[in-house]
């Protein structure tokens, strides 16, 4: 890959002097979903696969950009001096914004950039191709201009620039998952303090198996920022009745005590889905430390449900890939991923059975929707570096 990339770099910009290439993994959630912008739990982990960068600094403050997954784009130019978002900008706008937030962040960008992108997560399937580039992008800056941050605040630099330069007003988790990772485990984040522990994923004979609903999403024109305002909504209605800072500080107990108050229905399921989902994610991690692999499977069938009934954000792509793995046996647990409306689900398949889950589900999908699903067999991977 680093050759691959090089041999770009030098093609399109030229010569590869005075470069250096990085790589930003991407990131699937195994629980926890649509529970960070509310103060809950998540239990995501970052991916071998992800981000490869090529960069290097220029004299003046040009900034040149070339993807290799936007090939047809070529080369976005722009400069450090007024950093905007562009429509026209198309993917640049990630590391644009970070650059922007740094500054924002009183951490001013000395020199603009040459930086050549390849990624081989697949585009909008919410393993967080657009986290991995924004974290990747605030890993180059600190190296090669040595700012002093740490990988958490990469994350938090990251996370603004989504919210106040892309416009979407996600949560913490992909960033997160995405400087903090670690080969093997998945990180028990508390995201109303940021507090975490990583925890070992042993899953003996099965393997974690992503199927790709090729339904393309964006957040940004997604449903995404309806649903947080909806929690937003029910979360103030309950501050009415009792004295709760966010929704993933209540208990189920609680919840079903107070959710009276919440005036209307479907707010009522999103703030259930809330309270609910970030209980079964304490649990999952749990069940983890206990070795029950298949009370975790449990927990993560019972997230899709409320993630499809409660929640609302499935849609027909992730439920028939969802339904269909259910019964293939040796499939431990299957939910959708991240966002929803489109993108990807997470399995726990035991290794005899990843054939079969593939040729079926893939089966029963491309004859349900009219086009095929993509899987991929993933490992747990590290979070950002630098390739010698
Ligand atoms: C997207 C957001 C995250 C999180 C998930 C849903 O991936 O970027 O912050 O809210 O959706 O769990």
């Amino acid at each position: 890959m680093k050759e691959t990339i090089l041999c770009k770099f030098a093609e399109v910009f030229g010569d590869t002097e005075g470069t250096e290439v990085y790589f930003a993994p991407g990131r699937v959630n195994m629980i926890g979903e649509h529970t960070d912008y509310n103060g809950g739990h998540v239990f995501p982990c970052a991916l071998t696969i992800g981000t490869y960068g090529v960069a290097r600094k220029r004299q003046d403050r040009k900034l040149r950009f070339y993807s290799m997954n936007f090939e047809r784009i070529g080369v976005i130019e722009s400069t450090l001096d007024n950093l905007c978002p562009d429509p026209w900008a198309d993917w640049t706008n990630y590391p644009k914004g970070v650059m922007w937030a740094f500054e924002e962040k009183g951490v001013p960008i000395p020199n603009g950039l040459d930086i050549l992108l390849c990624g081989n997560i697949p585009n909008g399937s919410g393993l967080s191709s657009s986290a991995s580039v924004e974290v990747l992008t605030g890993f180059i800056l600190r190296d090669m201009f040595g700012f002093d941050v740490s990988n958490q605040d990469l994350a938090l630099i990251g996370q603004y620039s989504e919210n106040h330069f892309n416009g979407v007003n996600c949560g913490i988790m992909d960033q997160f998952a995405i400087a903090m990772g670690k080969k093997e485990h998945a990180i028990f984040l508390d995201t109303a303090t940021l507090s975490y522990e990583y925890a070992p994923i042993r899953l003996e004979d099965a393997k974690i198996v992503i199927a790709c609903s090729n339904k393309k999403r964006g957040l940004g024109d997604s449903k995404y920022n309806e649903r947080r305002g909806e929690c937003e909504q029910a979360l103030s209605e309950l501050q009415k009745v009792c004295a709760v800072g966010s929704l993933g500080e209540l208990t189920e107990e609680e919840f079903e005590k107070y959710q009276g108050s919440i005036g209307s229905e479907v707010h009522r399921r999103r703030a259930r889905h809330a309270v609910y989902e970030n209980r079964r994610t304490v649990q999952a991690v749990q069940a983890l430390k206990n070795n029950d692999v298949a009370a975790f499977g449990q927990l993560m069938n019972a997230s899709h449900v409320s993630l499809r009934d409660d929640y609302e954000v499935t849609g027909i792509e992730l439920d028939t890939l969802v339904e269909e793995a259910w019964k293939v046996e040796g499939v431990i647990g299957s939910r959708m991923t991240g966002a929803g409306f489109g993108g990807c689900t997470v399995s726990i398949v035991k290794n005899g059975s990843i054939d079969d889950f593939i040729a079926r589900v893939g089966a029963a999908y491309q004859s349900r929707i009219g086009y095929a699903a993509d899987f991929y067999v993933v490992e747990i991977g590290d979070g950002p570096c630098k390739l010698t």
